[in-house]
């Protein structure tokens, strides 16, 4: 939900912070604006619509500077417009700032500066930051880093800012409660940079220091960063990070869009998620952040699972792998309902939270108040550091890497790989796996990446049937067991890139309702694997056939008695049931990316959506 950019140093900042808002946008892309400061003068250019735009309305003439903040914009308060755009300039036209986040009690700090003369002229919550910033310092005859400090301690909310003073040209300040930002060192901490990740920067230093919530940072240019706590302004020793992130990492490498490159990057991603955890020659499955709780997961009456999203279909997929594997009792919320639900939360529940981001505002809640029953919270986060891996107990991360493309694709996978090494640990551990049906799982999850790439190599043929459907209005997604919640992720695949209305469902139901949309040549998109409850999903597609709908099916190799009802087939490889989701949902995202594309519409970026949710 927005994102966030800044440099100070001696070179050109306007290109750099340009790149940066670029490898920012999927962050949120309602609008984008900058601020740039050159011969004692300070020049605002914002805009709606995305960066190329913000480009367009910077002459060559007024790219000049050394100090640069940039802003794109996911909107929360006041709709996307120019005015409501990034950077805010106060009153006096001496301070500037860029925020990600919400101010909670803006409307009664709004009033209060209203009395006081304050004039406004956006709907934001951050033009009323940077006054109360100003009004502060005015009262106070303080530095900008002091008004900051004095006026975030009066506020509500989360942010990630950076604030510029005209008359202090020589810092920045910036700030975090709850929203990411990272500040990059550049050598003998001659420039800085300021991001809310790390990727605006890589290619300068590789040394960088995450706030932590409820740090301020007063970064000056040839001096220092100097770090304090907010709350009452005691210095902190930051600790410096050296960044593992490399820029292929962050670029599409000859894919048309990085959605295509994160499906393709899935074998390695898999790989990369499992490498000294899966460990078939030994027999065993070693993830430290399970085996220190160990005694908690193997007495756990029951586990509850927390996320959003996609997150949660990874979270459905975990349920049955646990109830299956390790016979434990298993919930899954979402995370936005359980946070309100006033749920029941006992010191024998074990709290699993599901978050690519691991920043998302609604599960980072839903933990806090699990932690605060006395619950224990372990965390399966692909973002290093976030906060959501920060506030879990223990954890382990997915090792996905960088997930550009706002639709969820490796990301997924990665935590249904990761949920189910925990489900085989804990189904040995507590007894309910024979040794040699464990063996066969470990051997088996080994041989998944390989079989993974086999489905990739019928990217072709699920392009032409992708062809065949994609001018639908509307379509379901049928699947039973473990694939009941690929069939979820689906339909959401499908929706949310190419905008076409799709419901996923268990297979069983439709005739409980959705059977009533299948009328001559409505698509309907089944797995049909030859495990688990095979016969009926047959069943099903005879039911869907005498009304004539078009049939897509997911088939296991070699599947004759489907491959002949359906329309179109798509063959995965021969899988247990238990790790199938793995292979199924690969076909299903690269429908949806197809489809989305032959529509025209802007796959790494749909509309109204944002990667990082970090309000609720
Ligand atoms: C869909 C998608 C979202 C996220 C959801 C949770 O493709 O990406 O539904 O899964 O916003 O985000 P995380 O996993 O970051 O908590």
């Amino acid at each position: 939900m927005c994102g966030i950019t800044g440099y100070i140093g001696k070179r050109e900042a306007y290109p750099i912070v340009i790149k940066g808002l670029q490898r920012l946008e999927y962050r949120g892309y309602d609008s984008a604006g900058l601020m740039l400061y050159n011969q004692d003068e300070t020049s605002v250019f914002k805009t709606k619509g995305k960066v190329v735009d913000l480009e367009a309305i910077v002459s060559e003439e007024n790219r000049h500077g050394n100090i640069c903040i940039g802003h794109t914009r996911w909107a929360t308060h006041g709709v996307p417009n120019d005015v409501n755009s990034h950077p805010h300039v106060s009153n006096s036209g001496d301070l500037t700032i860029i925020h990600n986040g919400i101010i909670e009690n803006y409307d009664t700090i709004k009033n209060e500066l209203v009395q006081r003369g304050y004039q406004f002229k956006s709907d934001t919550d951050t033009e009323v930051l940077v006054n109360l910033i100003e009004e502060v310092q005015i009262q106070e005859k303080c530095p900008i880093a002091k008004a900051v400090q004095l006026a975030l301690n009066d506020v509500i909310g989360a942010y990630a800012i950076a604030v510029f003073d005209k008359k202090e040209p020589n810092k920045l300040v910036a700030a975090k409660l709850g929203s990411p930002l990272a500040i990059g060192i550049g050598e003998n901490n001659e420039e800085f940079f300021i991001a809310s990740d790390a990727s605006p920067f890589i290619e300068y230093t590789k040394n960088a220091i995450y706030l932590q919530d409820e740090e301020l940072a007063v970064i000056e240019k040839n001096t220092a960063v100097e770090v304090r706590k907010i709350h009452d302004d005691s210095s902190v020793e930051p600790e410096i990070h050296a960044l593992k992130l490399n820029l292929a990492q962050i670029e599409k490498e000859g894919f048309d869009h990085f959605m295509l490159k994160e499906i393709y990057e899935q074998p390695k991603a898999i790989i990369d998620t499992y490498r000294g955890r899966l460990l078939p020659n030994e027999g065993i499955i070693r993830m430290a952040g399970v085996e220190e709780y160990i005694d908690r997961f193997k007495s756990a009456n029951r586990i509850i699972i927390i996320a959003c999203g996609t997150s949660w279909h990874a979270g459905l997929v975990a349920e049955y792998l646990f109830e299956d594997l390790a016979r434990i009792p298993v919930e899954v919320e979402y995370a936005s309902e359980f946070r309100y639900r006033n749920p029941i939360i006992t010191e024998k529940d074990v709290v699993i939270a599901i978050s690519q981001s691991g920043e998302t505002a609604d599960s980072l809640a839903a933990i806090k108040m699990a932690k605060e029953a006395g619950a224990y919270v372990f965390g399966v986060c692909n973002v290093v550091g976030s906060s959501i891996a920060r506030e879990s107990h223990s954890g382990a991360y997915t090792h996905a890497g960088p997930e550009i493309g706002v639709a969820s694709t490796k990301a997924f996978t990665t935590q249904i790989t990761l949920l189910t090494l925990i489900a085989l640990k804990l189904g040995k551990e507590k007894g309910n796996l024979s040794n040699s049906d464990f063996h066969a799982y470990l051997q088996n999850m080994e041989l998944i990446p390989a079989k993974l790439e086999k489905i990739l190599a019928q990217n072709d043929l699920i392009k032409e049937i992708a062809s065949g459907f994609s001018d639908t209005p509307s379509c379901l997604f049928l699947g039973r067991g473990y694939n009941f919640p690929v069939a979820l992720e689906g339909a959401l695949k499908l929706k949310e890139i190419s905008y076409i209305h799709a419901e996923g469902y268990p297979a069983a139901e439709m005739k409980h309702g959705p059977i009533a949309l299948i009328e001559d040549d409505y698509p309907v998109i089944v797995v049909a694997i030859n495990k688990g409850h095979y016969e009926k999903v047959v069943s099903n597609i005879q039911e869907i056939k005498s009304r004539k709908g078009k049939i897509i099916a997911v088939v296991t190799e070699g599947d004759v008695t489907v491959k002949e009802m359906a329309d179109y087939a798509i063959e995965i490889p021969e899988v247990d049931e238990a790790l199938s989701p793995l292979l199924t949902t690969i076909p299903l995202q690269l429908l949806s990316y197809h489809v989305a594309v032959l529509r025209g519409c802007n796959v790494d970026q749909p509309r109204n959506l944002a990667k990082s949710v970090t309000v609720e």
